[in-house]
């Protein structure tokens, strides 16, 4: 069996939102207990949209701020920034040839971020989800917390684990690196793991607040469509206030969110924020008209993350103390990643 081992990483691009805290950051937070817990500030997929980024070192404390705000310890865990540590690209290499050009050819983040002129899109936006593999597979991490967007991707990094550990299964074997697992029925001597998409919560894929049909994204051009995380309380007001709905009020049972997905996205934003079901929160606000929900919403999403806002603003403030974070972090991660490197290459041959 493999050690249970959890990675995860954001990427420094823009403003941290409602759904990158929902959907990722308040989840890395909950499994620090009794796990072992790897949490990366993802630079270098960051190049994949966007060569030149004038505030990169600025957006990637922002991100580990945000990390370390929202509760995660640095000392019992690792905080660190992908581009410290350059076995993940080595790895990401060694995967580019196992993984198979029909693979990525189904990606369906590659196929929106790319858009019409798909032969103008960078080559690394292409292979970002073999890179998204090797940044978890370069730890054997067993566990990744994420957003549903990245599902398909991690289906993904199962294929390409699952192809290096057969079509080097005798050197595996040789080596002696290998451990026994299961997949399905079948008894497997593997050297990389089958990561588990931990996907869940209450909400899984924060909606956009102007379009129930889009995901809350960092690329919206409008800025009314998110909570950013650095948003004050008036801006979080305003956005609440303004978000979509429809003319019914609240049901009291879930069934009846059913084809209204701006209403089912704040009770979902609800649920997630008081830590509960949608079933409980329906249970409250059944009936009630969006002119009492939305308030009540304000309230609690305030509460929520005006403490976090403002330990990101007071961490940024000093960042000789992130600066700090992120060395040590990339030196342990470091030392990790080497561990499997050189078992990797042992395996390969090199
Ligand atoms: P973005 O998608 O905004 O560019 P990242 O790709 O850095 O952000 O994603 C960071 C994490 O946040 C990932 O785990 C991703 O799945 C999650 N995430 C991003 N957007 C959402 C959303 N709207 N709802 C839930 N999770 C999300
Ligand atoms: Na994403």
């Amino acid at each position: 069996e493999f050690k249970k081992l959890v990675f995860s990483g954001v990427q420094p691009t823009g403003n941290l939102h409602l759904g990158n805290y929902l959907g990722a950051i308040r989840r890395f937070v909950a499994l620090q207990e009794g796990n072992d817990c790897i949490y990366c500030v993802v630079d270098m997929h960051a190049l994949t949209a966007q060569l030149v980024h004038e505030d990169m070192p600025s957006q990637t404390r922002s991100i580990a701020a945000a990390f370390i705000a929202a509760g995660i310890d640095p000392e019992k865990h690792i905080v660190f920034n992908q581009s410290a540590v350059p076995q993940h690209a080595e790895l990401a290499w060694i995967f580019n040839c196992v993984a198979r050009i029909g693979w990525m050819n189904r990606m369906t983040q590659f196929k929106d971020k790319a858009g019409k002129d798909r032969e103008q899109a960078s080559l690394g936006l292409y292979a970002y989800p073999s890179l998204m593999a090797a940044d978890i597979l370069v730890y054997r991490a067993t566990h990744v917390p994420v957003g549903e967007d990245q599902k398909q991707h991690l289906e993904l990094a199962r294929d390409i684990a699952m192809k290096f550990n057969l079509d080097y299964a005798e050197h595996i074997s040789r080596t002696g690196y290998g451990v026994d697992i299961t997949v399905g029925n079948e008894p497997v001597h593997a050297y990389f793991p089958m990561v588990e998409p931990l996907i869940g919560g209450p909400a899984p894929r924060v909606m956009s607040l102007r379009d129930g049909t889009k995901k809350m994204s960092k690329s919206d051009p409008s800025d009314l469509s998110r909570i950013n995380l650095m948003d004050d309380e008036d801006a979080i007001s305003k956005k609440i206030r303004k978000a979509k709905t429809d003319p019914d009020g609240l049901p009291s049972e879930i069934d009846g969110l059913q084809g209204r997905p701006e209403a089912d996205n704040l009770v979902a934003i609800y649920a997630a924020l008081a830590d509960k079901s949608k079933a409980d929160v329906l249970a409250e606000f059944g009936g009630q008209q969006f002119s009492i929900f939305k308030p009540a919403l304000v309230e609690l999403a305030i509460n929520v993350l005006a403490p976090i806002t403002g330990e990101m603003r007071r961490l940024m403030d000093d960042t000789s103390h992130i600066d700090a974070i992120l060395r040590k972090g990339g030196e342990r991660a470091r030392a990790r990643a080497e561990v499997t490197m050189r078992q990797v290459r042992d395996i390969i041959g090199f």
